[in-house]
């Protein structure tokens, strides 16, 4: 095992304050929502609506981050192993078998991950983020008599935003649960805190093999 440094200062801090933030908007959100009482309606919606311009403030760096480090790539989707790496999650891994891909500093996300983060990236947060803007900007627009946001009436936008917040999560759960699947349960964690992860030795060697 070689330890490689996989994550880097931004991208561990966007990664744990989007967590946070999501978590926060969550329990403010379905307590406007009406799922529980614990700060009092008036409260949670204005928390969460603070809240909420920071995540949009976090995901304007992130997209920016994303394209000037290049990073961006790592989400570009591929079949190859896609099946193989299903398996694995569903079968291989319960029976001890080995990851059927590699982990590098080049190559962090598995085709499933990419297949799902991007989903996550560009459907599941925008559908959250923009029914919530409209949300938050229906009254005033209404109040000032611009046609537009009439075309939506607000039991449809609460509509896609709660279906966006549920999803999202079902996504945390899921997510959480994946984390303990690396090469030991805590493994993936400790990488996103420290920004290191032991991987295997001959993932140069192997990534140099499929590139050729
Ligand atoms: C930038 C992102 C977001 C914006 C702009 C936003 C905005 C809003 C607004 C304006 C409301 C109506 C309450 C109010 O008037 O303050 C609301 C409700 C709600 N939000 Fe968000 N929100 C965002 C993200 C999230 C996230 C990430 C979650 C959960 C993971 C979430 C969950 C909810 C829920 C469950 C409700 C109650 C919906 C209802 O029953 O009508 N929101 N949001």
């Amino acid at each position: 095992m070689k330890r490689v440094y996989v994550y880097k200062g931004f991208e561990r801090f966007w990664h744990w304050t989007q967590a946070s933030l999501i978590i926060f908007l969550a329990f403010t959100g379905f307590e406007v929502h009406g799922t529980f009482h614990v700060l009092g309606f008036e409260h949670a919606a204005r928390f969460h609506r603070v809240a909420s311009w920071m995540l949009i403030s976090l995901i304007i760096f992130a997209i920016f981050w994303h394209v000037v480090t290049g990073e961006w790539r790592q989400y570009i989707p591929t079949t190859k192993k896609l099946l193989a790496q299903i398996r694995f999650y569903s079968i291989g891994m319960f029976k001890g078998e080995k990851h059927p891909t590699k982990k590098t500093e080049v190559k962090k996300l598995n085709p499933l991950q990419r297949l799902v983060y991007l989903g996550f990236k560009l459907v599941l947060v925008p559908v959250t983020v923009i029914s919530g803007i409209i949300y938050m900007f229906h009254k005033t627009i209404d109040r000032n008599d611009i046609v537009m946001v009439s075309d939506f009436s607000l039991e449809t936008v609460a509509f896609w935003h709660t279906l966006g917040a549920f999803l999202l999560m079902v996504f945390l759960v899921v997510h959480v649960y994946m984390t303990t699947t690396g090469h030991t349960p805590t493994s993936n964690i400790q990488a996103m805190i420290t920004g290191y992860e032991d991987l295997e030795d001959d993932a140069e060697e192997s990534e140099q093999q499929e590139v050729s």
